[in-house]
């Protein structure tokens, strides 16, 4: 879990210019806290976007909240339990304040709707992915001592007109959200249940953005959606062109448009489907220098059975010849990786294919769990979730150790190389060192001299860890 606070990070200039355009709500405080993945981080931006327009101004600290918003997950059971813990942490503190609003927004809000409400009785207020336009509304109705729901789905709700609050720290780089929603149906996943339809934001609004960002000092954006390869825009799912006078874009197309906005801007991505990963998407990141070469490839299984049973859209042979593709178009590409371990039915042969695959593969970074069933999903109906979490949990163990050992021979291959480091912050460690991440998203610490945060800086990597790259700045 990672969780954030809002504080600091909006300007007192700009707080204090909302308080004086807005009546109502101001001095209302709000506490925001966010779980899961990028796309939730990136959504709380929108939401404080959306409140500090409405006269809120935000704090660190949950005690001094009048409105506490916790942005929620739904991929894994143990990420509803923490967040269950947490909101009666919270509701402990309602008690010593009745007046302080408790919500919930995300995956856990739309899955669970009014259950959280009326029968656990944690929140006063719900509200679900694409309904946080109307969450000042949402607010007023619970001040005036109602419950607050808003689960209501959407087929275009992408809030592309919203400058997000940046939320994260150093002001270097930034998400962007460039659709929503996912379409895919894998059977393991509750997403499609919980953010509904895949929809994509207009190109020129994610320009937009971009260039702002730039013009702010950022220096990296990545672009987000949960399968960024099916991004279109100006074309339905039937290929047929919506607007005959404006041109059509698809993600690779996206990708060269955000690579334009500056050679000093560079452009990440996540989530590639390896059923919809194209040679034209890999050739545009070989034709731009900021666009970095890192591709997250999840392939959940290396068996062709699980990979059917799980919906994938995909067998191994097709995985691994988009694997041949990045190798062949971007030799210098790092490839990282989702699995999942233990899912309906897998035996250990099954299993042992996913370890080959990882073999073959060498990945330099996975990012692995062991099945989690959700209610709802294709999984859930059809299949028995029959792998005891013991050998669950040892598939997984032995993943983690293979994935271990492969980091850190990959890592020992880079010392000796000069790598192109953009400059994050400085290390927990100590002041005196940066750290950053080079292109392939490795991060790297080295003395930061006279150099700053948002600097681009060479480094020469002379020593390694399994996480890290230890050098020195060349001139
Ligand atoms: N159980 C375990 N892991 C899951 N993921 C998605 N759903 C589940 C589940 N039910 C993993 C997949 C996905 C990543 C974001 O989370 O690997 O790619
Ligand atoms: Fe879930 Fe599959 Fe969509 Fe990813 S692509 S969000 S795993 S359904």
């Amino acid at each position: 879990m990672i969780s954030i606070t809002t504080e600091k990070i909006i300007d007192e200039k700009r707080q204090g210019e909302a308080i004086k355009m807005k009546g109502g709500s101001e001095h209302k405080k709000l506490y925001m806290e966010s779980y899961g993945c990028q796309m939730n981080f990136s959504d709380s931006e929108i939401v404080a976007s959306i409140l500090i327009a409405e006269g809120f101004s935000t704090t660190q600290d949950p005690k001094n909240a009048d409105v506490i918003l916790m942005n929620t997950c739904s991929i894994r059971d143990n990420a509803e339990q923490r967040v269950r813990n947490k909101l009666s942490q919270y509701q402990k503190q309602k008690r010593e304040n009745p007046k302080l609003i408790i919500g919930i927004l995300g995956c856990m809000a739309e899955r669970l709707k009014k259950n959280l409400l009326e029968e656990e009785k944690l929140v006063d207020l719900v509200a679900g992915p694409d309904s946080y336009r109307d969450l000042p509304i949402l607010i007023k109705e619970v001040e005036s001592g109602q419950k607050a729901v808003n689960v209501l789905l959407s087929r275009e709700e992408t809030y592309a007109d919203i400058s997000p609050v940046r939320l994260g720290k150093g002001g270097v780089t930034a998400f962007i959200s460039i659709m929503r929603g996912c379409d895919n149906m894998c059977s393991f996943c509750v997403v499609p249940f919980t953010r509904g339809r895949e929809r994509s934001r207009d190109p020129y609004t994610i320009v937009k953005e971009a260039q702002d960002l730039f013009n702010q000092g950022y220096r990296e954006v990545t672009l987000l959606g949960q399968n960024v390869d099916s991004y279109r825009w100006n074309i339905n799912k039937k290929n047929e062109v919506i607007d005959e006078s404006k041109p059509v874009v698809n993600f690779a197309n996206l990708l060269e448009m955000v690579a334009l906005v500056n050679p000093d801007l560079r452009v990440r991505y996540s989530t590639s489907h390896p059923k919809d990963m194209t040679d034209e998407v890999l050739e545009t990141m070989a034709k731009y220098e900021n666009i970095c070469k890192y591709i997250h490839l999840p392939i959940q299984s290396g068996n062709n059975d699980v990979l059917k049973r799980m919906n994938r859209g995909y067998t191994k042979e097709w995985y691994m010849n988009r694997i041949e593709a990045v190798k062949r178009i971007l030799p210098d590409c790092a490839i990282s990786t989702d699995i999942i371990t233990g899912f309906c039915g897998e035996t250990d042969e099954e299993f042992q294919d996913t370890v080959k695959v990882m073999k073959e593969v060498k990945y330099n970074l996975s990012y692995m769990f062991y099945y989690s069933e959700r209610p709802k999903t294709l999984a859930e109906r059809r299949f028995d979730d029959d792998v005891p979490l013991e050998v669950k949990k040892k598939r997984l163990q032995e993943i983690i150790n293979l994935q271990l050992e492969m980091s850190k021979e990959y890592h020992q291959t880079c010392i000796g190389k000069t790598y192109k480091v953009l400059i994050e912050g400085t290390s927990k460690k100590s002041v005196s060192d940066a750290y950053g991440r080079n292109s392939q998203y490795v991060t790297v610490i080295f003395p930061i001299e006279n150099y700053k945060i948002g600097d681009y800086v060479n480094v020469k990597i002379d020593s390694a860890t399994s996480t890290t790259l230890i050098g020195k700045a060349v001139k």
